[in-house]
């Protein structure tokens, strides 16, 4: 058996089903180039079936990616597969992967289908997948509910069909680890073709059990683990790539495989995932929280002074942590700036964005002295969000604040080029602005979620906003930086307005 685990991210399909995670297709292409850094083997890109901006956004991370294979999604049916399988089609090595649910529920309530028939399709389905590419997944949807007899029939039939890897996903969570380890050692031995693919799970997190049903099964064959950047994805979640990828490092006595993952780059895409949806990371976290390698009490810090692995069981450092080294300084010169972006892995579409963004990091050099990765993270984020067609735009705000007195800014904007300006008093400075902003431009959005974090440590160092905004139930985030935390939440506010514009434009291109 391969002592290699496949890493296959869902971040971008599964996580981004997560109920206000939606990404634009630039942020779906940047969280696509740090899970290539991160070397995962497979990027499930989305379901471009979905929408047709679905559809784009795989297309794009498809020409983008060079060194993962890139996944699209089909459910089992000519088109879906046919979208899919053009979808990935410019890139350096695609995959199709489509499903069709197996479990007796799913299939009399939802598909409304014989047994017989679904064996069918799946068939179908899979022969479909490869006119598009050899490399063809099929997931038996709700396999943990499944019946196991009928299970082996239908993977039988599919790996004859021509499928390359059988992913069993545990789609409600319902699963134990004994009983989902079982299952897969099972279907290993009993199905008659089972050595011509690999298996693969797919794991939901309904009763937290997501990684350890998934460790389980690899202690029972599985060799790829479907995983999304802290857990992200329907519902409860997805097992999180961090956890299943650290236990399976550092536990190399109990398992008998490893991934190809650079863990170093463990903790920066979780921050990426995080500001790019607006999903907060518990302190408490495995592997990225903040609190995970922290120690509090006497007795763990002594320990630790005198030698580390009295309470540490992995080093900080090899999953990216302490990263935030100094970079750049207000005297930094374009090329120190532009070959640091590089090392980075950013590219910038062209020299006039190279010089946009390093007027920028001019700007914050002269308010924060040192220059951290994470801020180049930050300012290469609004660049991004600036080349976006950009609706409205801030132009500048004054908020005065003060002790016993209502807050109250005046905000100026730019709407298509022609300049507005507002006032208002609010609860507070930031409420005060979105009061000012509202007054323009009468979203009449719905703020479902503010957020703040700091990006590095210091109390100089940039906010980083997200604000997500649902209207005509599109939901949509949007983001921004600044070393002051008001002009951050304008800006987040005004990033949002403009994704929600320009989704309500798409449906209705008079507006
Ligand atoms: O949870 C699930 O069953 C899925 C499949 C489409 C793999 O996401
Ligand atoms: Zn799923």
């Amino acid at each position: 058996m391969s002592d290699r685990l496949i890493i296959f991210d869902t971040t971008l399909r599964d996580g981004e089903q997560s109920p206000g995670a939606s990404m634009t297709q630039e942020e779906k292409v940047r969280i696509a180039r740090q899970l290539e850094r991160l070397r995962v083997d497979v990027i499930e890109a989305g379901f471009p079936a979905a929408s047709p901006g679905d559809f784009e956004a795989v297309s794009a991370v498809a020409r983008t990616i060079k060194t993962s294979t890139v996944a699209a999604l089909a459910r089992a049916t000519e088109n879906d597969i046919r979208l899919a399988g053009e979808a990935v089609k410019g890139a350096a090595s695609r995959r199709v992967h489509t499903f069709i649910a197996t479990s007796p529920i799913h299939m009399e309530k939802k598909l409304r289908m014989q047994p017989a028939q679904v064996i069918e399709q799946a068939v179908k389905a899979v022969k479909w997948a490869r006119q598009y590419s050899d490399d063809v997944e099929f997931s038996p949807e709700d396999a943990g509910r499944s019946e196991i007899d009928f299970l082996c029939r239908v993977l039988e039939a599919v790996i004859d069909a021509g499928a390359k890897t059988l992913n069993i996903p545990d789609t409600v969570g319902y699963s134990m680890p004994h009983q989902f380890g079982n299952l897969i050692r099972q279907l290993r031995e009993r199905i008659p073709n089972a050595d011509k693919v690999v298996f693969s799970v797919h794991c939901h997190n309904d009763l937290g059990l997501a990684v350890s049903n998934s460790l389980s099964a690899v202690l029972a064959g599985a060799r790829q683990v479907e995983c999304t950047i802290n857990g992200l994805g329907e519902r409860a979640g997805n097992a999180s790539l961090e956890e299943i990828v650290m236990a399976v490092r550092t536990r190399q006595d109990v398992f008998e495989c490893d991934t190809r993952i650079d863990t170093t780059q463990i903790v920066p895409a979780s921050k990426l995932v995080s500001s790019i949806t607006g999903f907060p990371v518990q302190p408490n976290k495995a592997i990225v929280g903040a609190n995970a390698f922290a120690h509090e009490s006497g007795i763990h810090q002594d320990g630790v002074l005198k030698s580390r692995e009295t309470y540490e069981i992995m080093r900080a450092e090899d999953v990216g942590w302490g990263a935030n080294k100094l970079v750049l300084g207000k005297h930094s010169g374009r090329n120190a700036f532009k070959s640091r972006l590089s090392e980075l892995g950013i590219e910038l579409p062209s020299e006039e964005a190279v010089n946009s963004a390093f007027a920028r990091f001019k700007e914050l050099a002269d308010k924060k002295h040192e220059i951290f990765d994470e801020d180049l993270q930050a300012l290469v984020s609004d660049e991004a969000v600036a080349h976006v067609q950009e609706h409205y735009k801030l132009i500048s705000m004054r908020v005065h604040s003060e002790t016993g007195e209502r807050p109250h800014a005046r905000v100026v904007i730019s709407e298509e080029g022609s300049e507005r300006h507002a006032e208002s008093e609010g609860g507070g400075p930031v409420d005060a602005s979105f009061r000012a902003i509202e007054n323009m431009v009468s979203s009449g959005a719905e703020l479902l979620l503010y957020s703040v974090n700091n990006i590095t440590k210091g109390s100089d160092a940039q906010g980083e906003v997200t604000v997500r905004l649902a209207k005509g139930g599109r939901i949509v985030n949007g983001q921004g930086a600044d070393t002051d935390i008001v002009v951050a939440s304008a800006k987040a506010y005004i990033s949002a307005l403009n994704k929600l514009h320009s989704k309500l434009q798409r449906l209705n291109p008079q507006m």
